[in-house]
């Protein structure tokens, strides 16, 4: 007999099959299930270094100390990995008053942390500056005059970057496109807005600002798309130099960079693309007669995705004679709200009988009372599955976790790190304790 071709589902080299198993990061999936229970999240700690220092080291030997990377914490935030990051010597991108606390109760150097969002409440921002995060990300003329007002009562003065829309389509999912003009985010270069902007924060007294910062959109595969927004920034900067003497110290382009959720997405040599996107600034920082700005990049998606798995067991298989079939599991909508959001495609697959043929057309569908909750549709599996079996879910590394809800009262399954053949919890199981705890 041929060997089985496992290449639609080895879709990164985390993956492997040994005895019609399938072992991630080195480790027997079947056997995690039985130590920890499903669902379950898994992380290989290994590969999310591996993307660390891929891009670590991209940035440092174009721009040597003036070259950075955030992790984008939104993408997975719990307290291991802020540890990580922090090891692995990177700063992190922040969205709300809880990433920082989350990322405060690592010891994390919140000097290093810029904080997002197009909506800081008032006592986010309070809390924000009375821990010393570094850097506010402003998105708009409301919360530039917020911050400058609650640092006048604190009596601090915050650096501030400002978040640009440089009018760049990203091509990707509609919902994840936040470079375009009419982003709910940032201040449009198009509408003079970003300009006007820049000019009331340089007349502010209580915020310093330091530069600029734009994200054009997420899952991007194509690095013409960078190129296209250094030189939309790049010529803005030269701009606001020319308007208002400003020259920006800090560049931040965001994060972005695409990754494999089927053997049909292309490979992104992440390396190779920050390289090339730095050597775009350092030309245009020369042909514009601007200084080098301090680079910023901020992967989210890219550091932690393919790091991640999700294990489930199978309940019900369900034919409807002549429609179609349904496999549900023990998760759902709950623990992986992406398809719902954006149709987001996955690799599925019967992490304990590999190499059987996937003869069965079905949705994989979740527990939830809602008709919605659809982890995959059309996906090909075996018709001997039955309840009790295992499916994994690959790729789920971002935006799972950090997205989970409790709808139906389910609680989160925990996150499970592997590390060198090793595994331990980083973040326990929710118990039904934990569900009822805050009702009062
Ligand atoms: C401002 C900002 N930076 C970085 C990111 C990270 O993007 P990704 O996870 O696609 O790398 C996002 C994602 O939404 C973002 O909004």
């Amino acid at each position: 007999m041929s060997n089985p071709d496992f290449s639609n589902d080895l879709i990164c080299e985390n993956l492997s099959v040994l005895d019609d198993t399938l072992y991630f990061a080195g480790q027997n999936t079947k056997s995690l299930a039985e130590k920890y229970g499903t669902p379950l999240y898994l992380y290989d700690e290994d590969r999310i270094r591996k993307l660390c220092r891929i891009y670590v080291s991209a940035v440092k030997e174009a721009f040597g100390d003036k070259g950075h990377i955030l992790y984008a914490s939104k993408a997975a935030s719990f307290k291991r990995m802020y540890e990580i990051v922090k090891e692995e010597n990177m700063g992190i991108d922040v969205v709300s008053g809880g990433e920082i606390a989350t990322a405060k109760k690592a010891d994390f150097p919140l000097n290093k942390a810029f904080f997002h969002s197009n909506n800081k409440t008032d006592s986010d921002i309070k809390y924000a500056i009375e821990n010393g995060v570094g850097f506010f990300v402003v998105d708009s003329l409301d919360e530039l005059y917020a911050i400058d007002s609650i640092a006048k009562s604190l009596n601090k003065k915050p650096n501030v970057i400002l978040r640009i829309t440089p009018g760049i389509d990203p091509h990707t999912y509609e919902e994840v496109a936040t470079g375009k003009v009419d982003s709910k985010f940032g201040s449009a270069i198009e509408t003079g807005q970003a300009k006007e902007i820049t000019g009331l924060a340089l007349n502010l007294e209580n915020i310093i600002l330091k530069g600029f910062h734009c994200h054009v959109g997420s899952q991007v595969f194509d690095s013409s798309v960078y190129i296209a927004t250094v030189y939309v920034m790049m010529a803005f900067i030269k701009e606001m130099k020319d308007a208002f003497g400003f020259e920006a110290e800090i560049l931040d382009l965001g994060g972005g960079y695409g990754v494999k959720y089927t053997a049909r997405d292309p490979e992104i040599d992440i390396y190779a693309n920050v390289l090339e996107v730095c050597n775009c600034v350092k030309d245009e920082a020369q042909k514009l007669s601007l200084a080098l700005p301090e680079l910023y990049f901020e992967p989210g998606r890219s550091i932690v995705a393919d790091a991640g798995l999700t294990l489930y067991t199978m309940g019900a298989l369900k034919k409807i004679t002549g429609y179609k079939n349904y496999i549900s599991v023990d998760g759902g909508m709950t623990d992986n709200p992406r398809y719902v959001l954006y149709g987001a495609e996955y690799t599925i697959v019967p992490p304990t009988m590999m190499s059987a043929p996937r003869d069965m057309v079905c949705d994989l569908v979740g527990r939830c009372c809602e008709s919605g909750d659809i982890i995959q549709e059309k996906i090909n599996m075996p018709s001997t599955l039955k309840r009790g079996d295992l499916i994994a879910c690959l790729t789920t590394g971002a935006y799972h976790y950090s997205m989970a809800s409790n709808y139906n009262r389910i609680p989160r399954p925990p996150v499970v790190m592997l590390k060198g053949g090793e595994s331990y919890v980083a973040v326990k199981r929710e118990t039904l304790e934990d569900i009822t705890n805050l009702d009062v």
